[in-house]
């Protein structure tokens, strides 16, 4: 069964063609960071616009270049929500078009939950490909294959070690190889959401704690936005800390302690914007290549230690073993070595960087699993910005 994916809950238009609820055939990502970076965060009015002027082109494309139609599609699946609900809404909209026309079934995502299935997709190199669109004209085509899976900004990131099946190994391996099982324990890190849930089954979401304040992705982005190394601040500041001793300056392990399942990472952003101040000003300490990147480690260590801490707590509480790193910051290069440090014995799970930031082949994936409940096409579903995991949003 082929299913086509739209994803526009945020700055990324994507679509992508799954087959069978796992193998990628191809996952196509208009990237829009261009387009917010000199606003130094997502702009929604511009976001919007840039998956009105995507999004068709993009379906077409994705569509002729593989010699399909619509009509070889066996359903359509679109991100619901949570996120911006301007863009959602060209995303939602769209979906329901072309499944109403077309007479196809749609098949309504929740976006957290197509993160946390992320990592049982797999799929050929080639199936991936990322477009950078430019402020002043159209998209060019930044990267397809191995490129397109090292994160949006093209750099060359981190790979997990435990679990990281990517390429033609991860082809090789396919349907046959549950990457998890069910349930399992999912740490969500991105732009937006940092949470801990229990994932029961596809259709079931069990959320055992979330953020209070900052998504870990935003602390990083703010941390960045601070020393003013550009955006989006995730990337960079890994970029800047390599080679940083990540023990060089004390700071909060916010929440670490706290004995549930949430986070905080407001009061650490306070304590790096304090440590910039005494350490004489962002410029000053851009200038010293080892100040710079001592900051940005000890900065990263923290975040990271609480993140995979607290997932460890949560693994024991559950008796667990296994755990799925999922969302942007799941890219991150340390977040993915530090697990023998901070879980030993713990199987982590990260998807290929280019299924850890937003992806419509996630969406596609899902919906697979969910079809039995959506035959037709139902023209009053609506976006929705604060969807819930744990209720009914699966139909
Ligand atoms: O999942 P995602 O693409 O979008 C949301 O749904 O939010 O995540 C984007 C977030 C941004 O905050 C970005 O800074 C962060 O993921 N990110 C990283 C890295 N790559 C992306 N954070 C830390 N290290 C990275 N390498
Ligand atoms: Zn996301």
């Amino acid at each position: 069964m082929l299913i086509l994916g739209i994803e526009t809950s945020c700055d990324e238009t994507s679509v992508a063609l799954v087959e069978d609820g796992r193998r990628i055939l191809a996952n196509v990502v208009a990237s829009q960071v261009q387009l917010h970076a000199r606003f130094g965060g997502v702009v929604p009015e511009i976001a919007s616009r840039a998956h009105i002027q995507r999004l068709m082109p993009m379906i077409e494309e994705i569509l002729s270049s593989r010699g399909l139609d619509l009509d070889d599609v066996d359903a359509l699946a679109v991100t619901l929500g949570p996120g911006l609900v301007g863009a959602l809404l060209i995303g939602v909209e769209t979906a329901k078009t072309l499944a109403f026309a077309r007479r196809k079934p749609l098949i309504p995502v929740h976006h957290i939950a197509g993160h946390l299935y992320s990592p049982f997709l797999y799929g050929e190199e080639s199936a991936y490909q990322l477009i950078v669109l430019e402020p002043d004209g159209e998209g060019k085509l930044s990267a397809v294959g191995e490129a397109a899976r090292q994160g949006s900004t093209g750099e060359t990131l981190g790979q997990g070690a435990q679990g990281d099946r990517s390429g033609s190994a991860a082809e090789a391996a396919g349907a046959s190889d549950l990457p998890l099982g069910f349930p399992y324990i999912g740490l969500v890190v991105s732009g937006g959401h940092t949470s801990l849930v229990r994932v029961h089954s596809p259709s079931s979401y069990e959320p055992l704690g979330e953020t209070v304040d900052d998504a870990a992705g935003e602390a990083f982005d703010k941390v960045a936005k601070l020393l003013e190394l550009g955006y989006p601040g995730g990337p960079l500041v890994e970029r800047y800390s390599r080679g940083g001793n990540p023990a060089a300056f004390a700071l909060p392990r916010p929440m670490l302690h706290s004995g549930d399942f949430g986070f905080s990472f407001s009061g650490l952003k306070t304590a790096v914007l304090k440590l910039i101040n005494d350490l004489g000003g962002a410029e000053c300490i851009r200038q010293d290549e080892r100040l710079l990147a001592d900051l940005c480690a000890s900065f990263q260590e923290a975040v990271v230690e609480v993140l995979l801490r607290k997932a460890g707590a949560a693994l024991e509480k559950t008796g667990r073993k296994e755990l799925a790193v999922v969302g942007g910051v799941a890219c991150n290069g340390r977040l993915r070595a530090a697990v023998p440090d901070y879980l030993p014995g713990v199987r982590a799970v990260f998807p290929p960087p280019a299924l850890c930031t937003d992806n419509a082949a996630m969406i596609a994936g899902l919906a697979w699993h969910l079809r039995d409940r959506h035959r037709g096409c139902d023209l009053t579903l609506n976006a929705s910005a604060e969807l819930s995991l744990s209720r009914g949003w699966w139909g």
